[in-house]
């Protein structure tokens, strides 16, 4: 697929492929006949939203999203998560626009011990229009900069291999022990459990993405994810569940993290934890009997586990790869003449199949594959 055709006609050929897939409800697959090659001076005057736009897993990823939402039972809660997924707007942040309101909240959360970092000025990403998120889902990076899936749609990416995650081990439980799981919890938590990632990851004009904070010692996405669901008024169950995605619930040191968590995502979005029914009458545990979709939103979520290591590997073979063979010099390894080749080439094959590569064919076999996907500069300077 050309590489050189109108932005436009690549976006409507994506959406269309989408749609068709929607409609299939195909899992989204890595495949070399999609890749899209460009060279190297193309994808250095991309944005984040065409490397996203012109990246057919990525495109397919977000529409299995679409799709796997669709077949939420709950018309009311299909409808709340098909809206995230279209806008994913941190709307309980509007409130804290206002300074008075941001410094009363900042000052209980750091009372409270949650705030060990954030300064004042830092807490709460920029955030330009309290209704529109400021990038898309499907652009959203799906971890920080270093993380497992960071690029143009690696959110997208990230997510729809969780939410299978999440059927999978639903059928599992169901077919090994006759549990029946409420799928539509389990499954709308995970598509909801990093909804604000495109707010807290948003992309700079270096081609990196907003470094995340600490808050109640996860990234700060996680509490503020939650916040947004209660807000949106997701059902207890979900935001509970959702909150489990980091740590499970499964014993006493562990609990506290998803009891923290909630506790802050309540006060971001103004509720009295307690009283909302997001944690047990004492405030100590979550809601008892504890949900099993609790520890499904948890175990579908840990894509990171071989993701996270193959990030951490492949970023610096991808820095060899563009000293050797775009020209680039040790000191540009930090700006947009490097973020914009491995946005483009992590948004066209996924981290994970680039890993694959390297892992079967080294590191020969790695720059071959990154080359057939953004073509050199023919004097190797740009
Ligand atoms: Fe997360
Ligand atoms: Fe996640």
């Amino acid at each position: 697929m050309p590489l050189n055709k109108d932005r436009r006609e690549v976006m409507k050929m994506g959406i269309a492929a989408g749609a068709a897939l929607a409609l299939s409800g195909t899992f989204p697959k890595f495949s070399w006949a999609n890749v899209r090659t460009v060279s190297y001076e193309e994808c250095l005057e991309m944005d984040a939203l065409a490397i996203a736009d012109n990246s057919q897993l990525v495109t397919d990823s977000y529409h299995y999203l679409i799709n796997t939402a669709q077949g939420i039972k709950n018309k009311a809660i299909k409808k709340k998560v098909l809206e995230v997924l279209h806008n994913p707007a941190p709307t309980f942040a509007g409130d804290l626009q206002d300074r008075s309101n941001r410094r009363q909240v900042y000052d209980e959360l750091k009372a409270k011990g949650f705030i060990k970092e954030i300064a004042f000025d830092a807490f709460l990403p920029p955030l330009k229009e309290n209704d529109k998120s400021p990038f898309p889902f499907y652009a959203g990076s799906g971890s920080g900069y270093s993380g497992h899936h960071s690029y143009p749609g690696g959110l997208a990416t990230h997510v729809a291999f969780n939410s299978r995650m999440a059927t999978s081990l639903c059928d599992n439980y169901s077919k090994a022990y006759s549990c029946i799981l409420d799928h539509d919890i389990a499954l709308a938590a995970e598509l909801l459990h990093d909804l604000t990632k495109p707010w807290v990851f948003q992309w700079t004009d270096s081609g990196e993405s907003r470094t995340e904070l600490q808050l109640a010692g996860t990234g700060e996405h996680h509490t503020y994810s939650v916040a947004e669901s209660i807000v949106r008024g997701l059902p207890v169950e979900i935001c509970v569940a959702q909150a489990c995605a980091h740590e499970h619930p499964g014993f006493a040191k562990e609990e506290k993290k998803p009891v923290a968590w909630l506790t802050v995502a309540a006060i971001l979005a103004g509720k009295d934890p307690i009283r909302h029914k997001l944690l047990a009458a004492d405030g100590q545990t979550l809601p008892q009997p504890r949900r099993m979709e609790n520890f499904v939103c948890h175990l579908a979520d840990h894509d990171w586990v071989i993701s996270a290591p193959a990030a951490k590997w492949i970023i610096p073979e991808m820095e060899k790869i563009a000293l050797t063979s775009y020209g680039l010099k040790q000191d540009e390894l930090k700006t947009r003449k490097f973020n914009q080749l491995r946005n483009y080439v992590f948004a066209q094959a996924s981290i994970m199949e680039l890993y694959q590569v390297f892992s079967t064919r080294g590191e020969d076999g790695l720059a071959d594959f990154v080359q057939s996907i953004v073509t050199p500069p023919k004097t190797k300077t740009v």
